[in-house]
């Protein structure tokens, strides 16, 4: 396993592989000691970051002023000196660890662009990927209420917390209609390479029948412990099978409003249906019988053989 990063697809996209190229050994220590500290500091003092990469204090100044002219850091100079990582940053970094930890060897072009990710192709251990860089709280700021230590709790951690949280319902549902998820780092996870269309910009034939095969997998998730909490025409990927994706958002079974969230996730799938294909359910009913056991109950190995769809 190489680790630098060395292919390069060209794409006006490949801004990221650039950047990573000219980010020297120093500069990945001062942005690991930065990384550390973001839960005690939104801009983390200049003496931590020296201390902690163990990179003498001028030094340190010089290269934050290199990475903020990069935009890879954001360096305060009131009351304080400190500096934080911008999504770019946060980025650039939890890349670096999954090429340090072996499991990425390239990155390539931009797939696609949600609301609160960026999503680019890459060359993984376990073949062709894509890595999905999470950005939550960086448009929403002004409104994150969360206070720890130093006021506003820090947007990067914001960004890893969704990370995580979209890696653990992945783990738990791996076997099921979601995409192979191989790593996670910082904001970043790194998951099966879909190649699939998002559920809006198809015509599927059958679709009072796709839409039971979601219902399924949906009462499936269930069984494992999960809700998806975002379930919508543009986190269905379809091609001749299909996959559910995009879980920052999900909630354990149990967790506060678990209830709420499975119901709003079915009316907004139901809705979809109902609209483009004319297909009218009973919402209630549909709730009912994913929470029930009602028969359904099977052991892993049969949901996966059960899901309908080959892969
Ligand atoms: N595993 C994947 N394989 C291929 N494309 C993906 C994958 N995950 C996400 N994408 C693409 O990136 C887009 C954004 O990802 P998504 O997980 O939905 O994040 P967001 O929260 O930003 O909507 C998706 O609509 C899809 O086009
Ligand atoms: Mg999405």
């Amino acid at each position: 396993m190489k680790k630098k990063i060395k292919t390069i697809y060209l794409s006006i996209d490949m801004d990221i592989s650039k950047l990573y190229k000219r980010i020297g050994k120093n500069s990945w220590k001062i942005l690991d000691a930065i990384f550390k500290n973001l839960w005690s500091y939104k801009f983390v003092p200049i003496n931590v970051i020296s201390d902690f990469a163990k990179v003498e204090e001028e030094k340190v100044r010089k290269i934050l002023k290199i990475l903020g002219d990069e935009k890879v850091v954001i360096n305060k100079y009131t009351k304080y000196e400190g500096s934080t990582l911008t999504f770019t940053g946060l980025s650039i970094y939890s890349l670096y660890r999954l090429v340090e930890n072996g499991y990425v060897s390239a990155i390539g072009k931009k797939m696609g662009e949600g609301k609160e990710s960026l999503v680019y192709n890459c060359i993984s251990k376990e073949g062709e990927a894509v890595i999905k860089f999470h950005k939550l709280g960086y448009q929403s700021f002004k409104k994150v209420v969360e206070k720890r230590n130093y006021g506003t709790l820090n947007f990067s951690v914001l960004s890893v917390r969704s990370a995580k949280r979209e890696f653990d319902a992945l783990k738990k549902l791996q076997g099921l209609a979601v995409p192979e998820v191989y790593g996670h780092e910082g904001n970043a996870v790194l998951m099966e390479l879909i190649d699939a269309r998002e559920l809006y910009k198809v015509k599927v034939d059958n679709a009072e029948e796709f839409l039971d095969m979601i219902l399924k997998e949906i009462a499936k998730f269930y069984r494992r412990g999960i809700v998806h909490g975002d379930l919508s025409q543009y986190n269905i990927l379809v091609s001749d099978s299909f996959w559910i994706i995009d879980f920052p958002q999900s909630v354990e079974v149990g967790e506060k409003g678990w209830n709420e969230i499975l119901k709003r996730d079915v009316i907004t799938l139901l809705r979809y249906f109902r609209r483009t294909y004319g297909i009218e359910r009973d919402i209630n009913s549909i709730v009912e019988n994913i929470i029930s056991d009602n028969g359904n109950r099977c052991d892993r190995e049969q949901e996966i053989c059960g899901r309908g769809i080959e892969r």
